[in-house]
């Protein structure tokens, strides 16, 4: 076994060397920075790489010489025996001062500049960690939404930390961050909640992902999130299109409305009559009138005004699911409606026949039936 490690060692080095150089275009590298945040970060990371490689180089340099110079040889007598040094010992008392010293005051820096007051024009986004997801709610817009943070780039984002059970922490590493967000439960009447602010400025469009970096509860390595750079006409559109969301249809959706009740709407799907599948008419019949989804749930345009869950306007635009953890399609779906304890343990999501019994707060099973299942999927991913 030894032998053949030896003998494949340095192929392994080399494998070492090639992996880590492929470290900066994974999804979470916190060394391939796309804010100005994440650009200071990164600098003081830097800086501190290239101290600490002086050190290693003058320590190996030191060590080598001592090494070669100073090998004892046979019949050699016993060296001289010394006992203090006090030009060595200012030396090395000295020097390491002024290296930390030199450290201290980009990262200093960095404090202050990560502090600084908010720009005026700065997004405000409310970002909320539940158990075990993300809410972000944009009050300029009135957009409510979960787990995909759209952001403009070259346009400042101001961010509101809150939980709303124990503390979470927000980092999504290519974009700045960690902070943590604090609980508000426990906040006294009167009293502000301690929220913490996250600012910055995205500076390339793309998609980034994040991850809570607090543990809190079984989930917690569950608790991701989707980012969304937008270039500013795409992100006018995402706010548009969240204006003209899905209340087009709400005629067919709330019995009250005209007089016309979803076995209706299920009737017009059928004969063609407004534009969309029959199956997807079942789902919101199901989802909005037949079981209990809008007790937590929202959807714009519709009497879904639950606030205890995701709102879920738009769901279908969303290319992820719970929280980032898997592909938004029709199958994933069905399998995590069936049976979100599965994917995400003590989620505060009931399933289909079991319900949240030993969890902080409480909803019965959906018992949803397999048809149902396969309609509410449908509906939901309608939603664009
Ligand atoms: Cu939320 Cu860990």
């Amino acid at each position: 076994m030894r032998a053949t490690l030896l003998r494949y060692s340095p192929g392994l080095l080399l494998l070492t060397l090639v992996l880590s150089g492929c470290g900066v275009e994974y999804p979470q590298s916190s060394i391939s920075p796309h804010s100005d945040f994440a650009h200071i970060i990164h600098g003081l990371y830097t800086t501190i790489f290239w101290w600490t490689m002086l050190i290693l180089a003058v320590v190996w340099v030191l060590l080598t010489w001592v090494i070669i110079k100073y090998r004892a040889k046979p019949d050699d007598p016993k060296p001289k025996q010394i006992r203090g040094h006090l030009g060595l010992e200012i030396g090395w008392t000295v020097g390491p001062a002024i290296i930390v010293v030199l450290i201290a005051i980009p990262t200093i820096q960095a404090v202050f500049a990560t502090q600084q007051p908010v720009s005026e024009d700065a997004m405000l986004v409310e970002v909320t960690g539940e158990r075990f997801w993300w809410e972000f709610h944009y009050p300029e817009y009135g957009i409510t939404t979960a787990n995909e943070l759209w952001l403009e780039k070259d346009r400042p984002v101001n961010l509101r930390l809150a939980s709303s059970d124990v503390i979470h922490s927000f980092w999504v590493p290519k974009l700045g961050g960690k902070r943590d967000l604090n609980p508000t439960v426990a906040v006294r009447e009167g009293e502000e909640p301690s929220y913490n602010w996250l600012f910055f400025t995205p500076e390339v469009a793309g998609h980034f992902y994040g991850q809570c970096a607090e543990f809190c509860g079984e989930s917690h390595a569950f608790m991701l999130m989707r980012v969304n750079v937008a270039e500013p006409d795409d992100f006018a559109a995402w706010t548009e299109s969240w204006q003209a969301s899905p209340g087009a249809l709400a005629e067919v959706q709330d019995p009250d409305e005209e007089g016309r009740d979803a076995g209706l709407a299920i009737q017009a799907a059928q004969d063609g009559e407004i534009d969309e599948t029959p199956l997807v008419a079942e789902g919101r019949e199901a989802f909005l009138n037949q079981a209990t989804c809008g007790a937590c749930h929202a959807i714009e345009g519709t009497h879904a005004q639950g606030d205890r869950g995701p709102n879920l306007t738009l769901f279908g635009t969303r290319r992820t699911l719970a929280a980032g953890i898997m592909e938004n399609n029709q199958e994933n779906l069905v399998e995590w409606i069936r049976d979100p304890w599965r994917f995400k343990p003590a989620a505060a999501m009931p399933g289909t026949d079991y319900d949240m019994e030993g969890t902080a707060g409480f909803w019965p099973a959906t018992a949803l039936s397999d048809e149902q299942l396969e309609a509410v999927a449908a509906y939901l991913l309608s939603l664009k």
